[in-house]
C-alpha cells in the first residue's frame, strides 16, 4: 500500500514509518527538515509544514492511507488545519486514517471524525520513551529526581502505539474506533527505576521533589506554565485510564504488550555510567 505519514520523525512516528517499511509498504514521510529526517532506506521523504498543509498538497496523490499527528510546532499547539488536510486526503483517494491523541480534544481530531473517511483513533497513556529524559542524570549523578513519587503509571511502549496504527492503516475492522493503549502492567515509579537499574547493572537512586521544586525545575528547563500545570495534574493526579490497564494492543496486533522491562533492555546504554560499555540490545520486532 501506499501510506503518508505525519510526525515521521517523532518518537511513535518513526516506529510507524519503521515497521511500514519492514511490511512492504511504500511510504512518505512528512518532515519540516526531511535534509536531517534519517529515514528507513525505501521510504520518500516529504518537506512540508502541517500547519501550511498547502506546503505538501502533492504528497497525498495516490495514496490509501494516513497518519495524522494533530499538533505543530515545537510547542504542541493543536494544528488549526485539519479540515484541509482532511479535504487534501479525499482528493488524494484516502481510504484510511489514523490519529494521534494528546491529552485534550483538538480541532483536527474533530474534523477528520466529521470527514467522511474511515478513521481510527490512538489515544495512548504515558510513554515508556518519556524515562530517556531520566538519562542525563542517571549516568552522571545515578538518581532520579521527581515529584509525587507515589504514583503509579500503565506506561506503554512506543512500539505498540505503532503496531496498532499500522494495524489501523492497513487492515479492515477498526473504522470508527478509539483505541486506549497501555502497556500490560502498572508501575510505580520505583518499580520502574529497579528495572532500568537492573537492565543498565548499575544502582539508582529516588530523591524526592516537593511541588514547588519541580515547577521551579520545569520553569528553569523552559516549559510554559500550561506545560507546567499539565504536568502537576498528570504526576499529581493521574487519571483513572492512566493506571488503568487495558488488553487493547494484544486484541489489535495479536502479541502481548511489550514490558518496562523490555524497553529498560533496549535502551540500557543510555543510562549506564559514564565510560561503562553496554551491549547494545536490539529493539524488539
Ligand atoms: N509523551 C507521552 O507520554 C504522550 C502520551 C500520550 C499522548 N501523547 C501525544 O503524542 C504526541 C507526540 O508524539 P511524539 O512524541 O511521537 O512526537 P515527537 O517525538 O514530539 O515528534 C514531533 C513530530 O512532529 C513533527 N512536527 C511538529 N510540528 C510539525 C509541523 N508544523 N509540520 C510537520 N511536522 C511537524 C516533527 O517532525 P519534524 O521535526 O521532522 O518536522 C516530529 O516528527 C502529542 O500529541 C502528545 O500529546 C504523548
Amino acid at each position: 500500500m501506499n501510506i503518508f505519514v505525519t510526525g515521521a520523525t517523532g518518537t511513535v512516528g518513526r516506529e510507524i514509518v519503521k515497521q511500514l517499511a519492514e511490511g512492504g509498504h511504500h511510504v512518505r514521510a512528512l518532515s519540516r527538515n526531511p535534509g536531517k529526517a534519517k529515514l528507513p532506506a525505501g521510504v520518500e521523504a516529504v518537506a512540508g509544514d502541517l500547519a501550511a498543509p498547502e506546503t505538501f498538497a502533492a504528497a497525498f496523490e495516490g495514496v490509501e492511507a494516513l497518519h495524522l499527528i494533530n499538533f505543530g510546532g515545537d510547542d504542541y499547539a493543536p494544528l488549526q488545519t485539519g479540515e484541509q488536510i482532511v479535504a487534501l486526503a479525499r482528493q488524494g483517494g484516502v481510504r484510511r486514517i489514523t490519529v494521534l491523541l494528546g491529552g485534550s480534544p483538538t480541532p483536527l481530531d474533530a474534523a477528520v471524525a466529521a470527514g467522511g473517511i474511515a478513521s481510527t483513533f490512538l489515544q495512548p497513556v504515558e510513554f515508556m520513551a518519556n524515562h530517556l529524559e531520566w538519562a542525563a542524570s542517571i549516568r552522571s549523578e545515578g538518581l532520579v529526581r521527581e515529584p509525587f513519587c507515589d504514583r503509579l503509571s500503565a506506561v506503554v511502549h512506543e512500539a505498540d502505539i505503532a503496531a496498532v496504527a499500522v494495524a489501523a492503516l492497513t487492515q479492515e475492522g477498526h473504522a470508527g474506533k478509539t483505541y486506549t493503549l497501555t502497556g500490560p502492567e502498572v508501575l510505580s515509579l520505583r518499580q520502574k527505576i529497579d528495572l532500568l537499574a537492573a537492565a543498565a547493572g548499575r544502582e539508582i537512586k529516588l530523591v524526592e521533589l516537593t511541588e514547588q521544586q519541580a515547577r521551579e525545575r520545569w520553569a528553569a528547563a523552559g516549559f510554559p506554565p500550561e506545560a507546567i500545570e499539565f504536568f502537576v495534574e498528570i504526576y499529581g493526579n493521574t487519571p483513572e485510564i492512566g493506571t488503568t490497564v487495558v488488553p487493547t494492543i494484544e486484541q489489535v496486533t495479536g502479541r502481548p504488550a511489550r514490558t518496562f522491562a523490555q524497553w529498560a533492555a533496549e535502551h540500557a546504554a543510555a543510562f549506564a555510567a559514564r565510560g561503562e560499555q553496554l551491549t547494545p540490545v536490539q529493539p524488539s520486532p
